[in-house]
């Protein structure tokens, strides 16, 4: 197989990083568009795109003229201070969101440990013993201690057990469980509306419904988690609103392509559960900096024209997926919405992928047999016919 791993990048990772990473052997260099270059020059159609987070691609000409021009003015400031940003995006989000309130972190697993904070908060407030949070098995809500207490899935939790108490796991889209599981003690209720980690498995418009009476009824908050799924992935700005009539979360956690490489995660909440963390009960010395702030409204005055392309893209590539699944009895379904698409195989994805990239083609596998795709958003039906014909010609060997 191809590599452009230079050897000395690779020794030297050897030899000083934590071996938890299983890195493919690829040095990438620079970027334009869809588009990413190795360090030997070769070109690569790029359907990973940093896992959803690179939403315009590479070298978006617009982004990298705030990040010029911000550079030389402030970087950081702390949050003792104001700076020009943060209340703009701020509004920004909460308008496209319909939701009240913003906190500003750096990371998908730090929004959700803030939520987590606030649904402890809020539970404690009714009573002590309000503390559990029923989330979905097959779930991944990132690898800090509360944010992999929540995660449904044992590879990820079992060596770090003891983990944050009060953790409910229930089967997605089981109506009856969930009725059951969620009770007094529930603080809240946590899920991804489409699992990403777990496979691009969808929650059913009918559970998030039973969901949203649920915590109504018990007083629990309810959580949605659209670091993968959201911030305009599916074709809207979050994934909530693809439901008709749209089922509002209390608190939702953004992160990923929010400011498109840059570091970014929101917590946004209705202002009840926002009020569960008040003055000086949380805080984030990196979060909300101006540079990722800026680049973040740059990003949703971009992204609003954008979102029917989303869709159209998603809808096209989907279709042709399954003109191929018509043609490889292996490959079982196709999945998601707008650009996050998963297609199902009943045979191992890894091959592929390391194939896939061998002829410039970047995507990624999960679970085992679900080929991943969270694509820039700026993706072209053209590119799409460029991943097809690749996808086409691996498949032909199996
Ligand atoms: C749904 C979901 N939640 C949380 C996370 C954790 O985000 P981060 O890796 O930025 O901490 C991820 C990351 O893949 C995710 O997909």
């Amino acid at each position: 197989m191809a590599t452009s791993a230079s050897p000395s990048v690779v020794d030297l990772e050897k030899q000083f990083l934590l071996q938890n990473y299983a890195r493919y052997p690829l040095v990438l260099h620079r970027g334009k568009g869809c588009y990413v270059y190795d360090t030997s020059g070769k070109r690569y159609l790029d359907l990973i795109a940093g896992i959803g987070v690179n939403a315009l691609g590479y070298a978006h000409p617009r982004l990298t003229k705030v990040i010029r021009e911000q550079a030389g003015l402030l970087l950081h400031t702390s949050n003792l201070y104001y700076h020009e940003y943060q209340g703009p995006l701020a509004e920004r989000i909460a308008r496209v969101s319909g939701l009240d309130r913003v906190f500003f972190c750096n990371s998908g697993a730090e929004a959700m440990e803030g939520a987590l904070k606030m649904a402890r908060s809020h539970g404690r407030k009714i009573s002590p013993e309000k503390i559990e949070v029923v989330a979905l098995e097959n779930s991944f809500h990132g690898r800090t201690f509360g944010a992999l207490s929540i995660t449904g899935q044992e590879k990820y939790r079992r060596d770090f057990e003891p983990l944050v108490p009060g953790a409910r796991f229930v089967p997605r889209n089981d109506l009856a469980a969930l009725e059951q599981v969620v009770g007094e003690r529930t603080a809240a209720i946590v899920f991804e509306l489409v699992q990403g980690e777990g496979g691009i498995y969808p929650v059913s418009a009918e559970y998030a419904r039973q969901a949203r009476e649920l915590a109504d009824r018990h007083n629990a908050l309810l959580i949605f988690d659209e670091i993968q799924c959201g911030v305009g992935r599916p074709g809207t700005y979050f994934s909530y609103q693809m439901f008709n009539p749209i089922v509002m979360p209390d608190v939702m956690v953004a992160a990923k392509p929010i400011a498109c490489g840059i570091p970014l995660g929101v917590i946004v909440a209705k202002e009840p559960a926002a009020a569960a963390l008040g003055a000086g009960m949380h805080g984030s010395t990196f979060g909300g900096g101006p540079l990722a702030c800026r680049v973040a409204l740059e990003f949703f005055d971009i992204l609003e024209p954008l979102l029917p392309h989303i869709v159209d893209t998603g809808g096209y590539f989907r279709v042709r997926l399954t003109d191929l699944a018509k043609r490889y009895s292996f490959i079982k379904e196709i999945r998601g919405f707008g650009l996050m698409i998963g297609v199902e195989l009943d045979i191992p994805g890894k091959q592929i992928v390391l194939d896939a990239m061998d002829e410039g083609l970047l995507l990624n596998c999960t679970h085992e047999t679900v080929l991943r795709m969270l694509p820039p958003y700026i993706l072209t039906e053209q590119d799409v016919e460029r991943a097809i014909a690749v996808l086409n010609k691996i498949f032909k060997r199996r």
